[in-house]
């Protein structure tokens, strides 16, 4: 009996924080990742992504490349254009051309924050800036060239790689006695390894369903750590956990955001409710403090 072809996976963007985290785990979840960074394959190149997906035979995409500084796209707006709202339909295009599924990742910050309740995938886009909006057009772009496609939105990204909050709190905590952080910013801390995991499961079923003759999931669904917060807890968690591992830990004091302004409006309310997701896949995240615990580990505990 010949063994079956271990399905090939390219992930665009290999080298940022939920990137690197599929390329790591893409094995477990029986697929050979190809992982190509910004220097290997520029998304915003229709020719490069025609040649990518030409030599490489990929049986589908996962696009982990975007423009995400969040403020500094408000200074930027036409490369965060580019990256995020316009290439999301190149390589929808392509992938639609060469028959495969696309999953691509978007954002809490397509929505304007004003919900009382977590925001569900059939909420309206109200995005408050920049790059939220630029976000809210590359979901709008992706629907419009392919039809086989999952677009996952996630949160307040973090993970023991790239820049992220955790990160630059732990390295404030060894530079300050005390940190100032908003406390009217309410959404759902989510982990890269956590995200990458459900990617990789979403991607799988795909495939399968294909290979069964069976529908394949398309659309939109939500997907972040179980439980909401505000920076200001996160940071007061991300600190007791440092200190719990002997590492350097500040004070936290809350300051609400128009102490702290900022270039880019961010929504007040950005929780995502992932019912769909547990309703169509059975999935269920595990709580933030859960995985901030695991990263904490990564990070400061020798040995892992
Ligand atoms: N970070 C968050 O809190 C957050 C929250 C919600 C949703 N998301 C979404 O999650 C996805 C991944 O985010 P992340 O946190 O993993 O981001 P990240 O760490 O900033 O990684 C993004 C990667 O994309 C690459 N890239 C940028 N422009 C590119 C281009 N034109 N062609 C190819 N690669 C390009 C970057 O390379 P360079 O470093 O070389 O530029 C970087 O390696 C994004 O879609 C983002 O919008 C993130």
């Amino acid at each position: 009996m010949t063994e079956p072809r271990t399905r090939r996976l390219l992930v665009t963007g290999a080298g940022g924080q939920i990137g690197t985290k599929l390329i790591a785990r893409a094995a477990a979840h029986g697929f050979a990742a190809i992982g190509t960074t910004r220097a290997e394959l520029d998304i915003t190149d229709r020719a490069a992504i025609d040649a990518a997906i030409a030599s490489l035979k990929p049986d589908i995409v996962i696009n982990a490349a975007a423009w995400t500084a969040v403020d500094r796209a408000e200074s930027e707006p036409d490369l965060a254009h580019e990256i995020n709202a316009h290439a999301p339909g190149l390589l929808g295009a392509a992938c639609d051309r060469a028959g495969i599924p696309l999953l691509h990742i978007s954002t809490d910050y397509v929505f304007d924050g004003s919900a009382a309740r977590p925001w569900r995938e059939e909420d309206p886009l109200a995005p408050l800036g920049v790059y939220g909006k630029s976000k809210a057009e590359g979901e709008a772009a992706l629907r419009r060239a392919t039809e086989n496609h999952i677009i996952l939105r996630t949160a307040w990204v973090f993970s023991p790689c790239g820049s992220n909050f955790v990160k630059t709190m732990l390295r404030l905590a060894a530079e300050r006695d005390e940190l100032t952080v908003v406390d009217d910013q309410k959404g759902s801390p989510s982990s890269a390894i956590d995200i990458a995991r459900v990617l990789l499961t979403l991607a799988r079923l795909s495939l399968d369903r294909q290979v069964a003759g069976e529908a394949p999931p398309r659309g939109t669904w939500h997907f972040c750590n179980a439980g909401v917060t505000s920076w200001y807890e996160f940071a007061r968690a991300i600190m007791a956990g440092a200190a719990a591992r002997g590492a350097p830990s500040a004070r936290v004091r809350p300051i609400p955001t128009s102490a702290y302004p900022t270039p880019a409006r961010r929504p007040e309310n950005s929780a995502l409710d992932c019912t769909k997701l547990t309703h169509d896949f059975g999935i269920v995240p595990r709580p933030w403090t859960e995985a901030l615990d695991d990263v904490l580990d990564r990070l400061l505990t020798p040995d892992h």
